[in-house]
């Protein structure tokens, strides 16, 4: 494993070149770049096939970072960091007249996180300063979970590749709105459940769309390459069932069934870990479709729910 510790100077040298490295966190693998750098960041648009409008997360090592992002951190927000940084809860504030718009997309606000990925927070440490980093896959596509989803999806071309084993979390992060005249909104959906948020801060959160979105959440996201379809167990799978090339992810009490079947359990947080790669592993030529079965619908599933509507139609 000595060559794990050995890439993080390589990885420096090339993010310090503006060149890109594929860095582990604990929600998915992101796609790196100096944040200061809007040459570097615009090679992130460009490798992803990801359009302008879709702004990117800063990531930082320390709160003190923040000074060079946010004009104004609410007490909210210093709440929320002391309490889930670092870790998958991603931020959004008020952006400081010198952050670069391609970065945010042309927006006054700015996306900030700490992962808790080791392998993140050290590259952050020895890099001194902060790296955007969208989820390391190309548009529309599932987001990586381990280094080899990494280097399925961008085959094709030079990048470095930040070992860092699975990802823990497995989705990523919440993405929480806390701007000046505005409830704190959920944006996104992540293992920060707007429960834990909201008895912290001891208020509610907005969950519909407010003045604020995070653009580029297509409702075709996170697809995989074969259809792909969710059913419940009001569904009558009929012949399907039969079907050899057929892979299926269930959620604890598997059906039986003639295909391929992964059975990611009951427990949420051990289904968000596995659903991606999950994804990868059915997504291959020799299969013809993917069949998922909806989980429960409690509040604990529902960054899951939010994944699972945009990978899989509802059959
Ligand atoms: O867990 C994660 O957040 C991962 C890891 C790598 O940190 N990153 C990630 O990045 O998921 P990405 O680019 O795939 O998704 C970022 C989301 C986008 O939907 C974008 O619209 C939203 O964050 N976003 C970024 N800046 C924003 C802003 N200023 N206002 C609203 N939404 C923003
Ligand atoms: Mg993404």
């Amino acid at each position: 494993m000595a060559h794990i510790t050995d890439q993080i100077p390589l990885a420096v040298a090339a993010l310090s070149q503006g060149e890109l490295v594929a860095m582990p966190t604990e929600t998915v693998y992101g796609l790196a770049a100096d944040a200061a750098n809007d040459e570097a960041v615009a090679k992130v648009f460009a490798l992803k096939g990801r359009p302008a409008t879709n702004p990117l997360i800063v990531h930082v090592a320390d709160t003190s970072w923040l000074e060079d992002w946010a004009s104004d951190i609410s007490d909210d927000a210093k709440l929320l960091m002391a309490a889930f940084w670092p870790g998958p809860l991603t931020l959004v504030l008020p952006a400081k007249a010198s952050v670069s718009r391609t970065i945010t997309a042309g927006q006054d606000t700015v996306a900030l996180r700490m992962p808790a990925h080791p392998q993140a927070l050290a590259l952050l440490q020895q890099f001194g300063r902060a790296l955007v980093a969208p989820s390391a896959n190309k548009y529309m596509s599932i987001s990586p979970t381990s280094s080899e989803h990494v280097a399925r999806q961008f085959a094709a071309d030079e990048l470095l590749i930040l070992e860092g084993g699975n990802c823990e979390v497995g989705l990523e992060s919440t993405i929480l709105a806390l701007l000046p005249g505005d409830s704190p909104r959920l944006l996104r959906p992540g293992m920060v459940s707007v429960a834990s948020i909201e008895a912290l801060l001891g208020r509610e959160v907005a969950q519909q769309a407010g003045g604020v979105v995070a653009p580029g959440q297509h409702h075709k996201h996170y697809s995989p390459g074969l259809p792909c379809h969710r059913f419940t167990d009001a569904v009558d799978m009929g012949e399907l069932v039969d079907i050899e090339n057929i892979g299926w992810i269930f959620c604890g009490n598997p059906k039986a069934v003639a295909g391929t079947v992964i059975d990611l359990g009951a427990s949420p947080d051990a289904y968000a870990q596995g659903l991606y790669d999950a994804l990868y592993q059915l997504d291959h030529g020799a299969l013809s479709a993917i069949y998922v079965a909806e989980p429960p619908h409690s509040s604990e599933w529902q960054a899951v729910h939010n994944r699972l509507e945009r990978a899989a139609k509802p059959l």
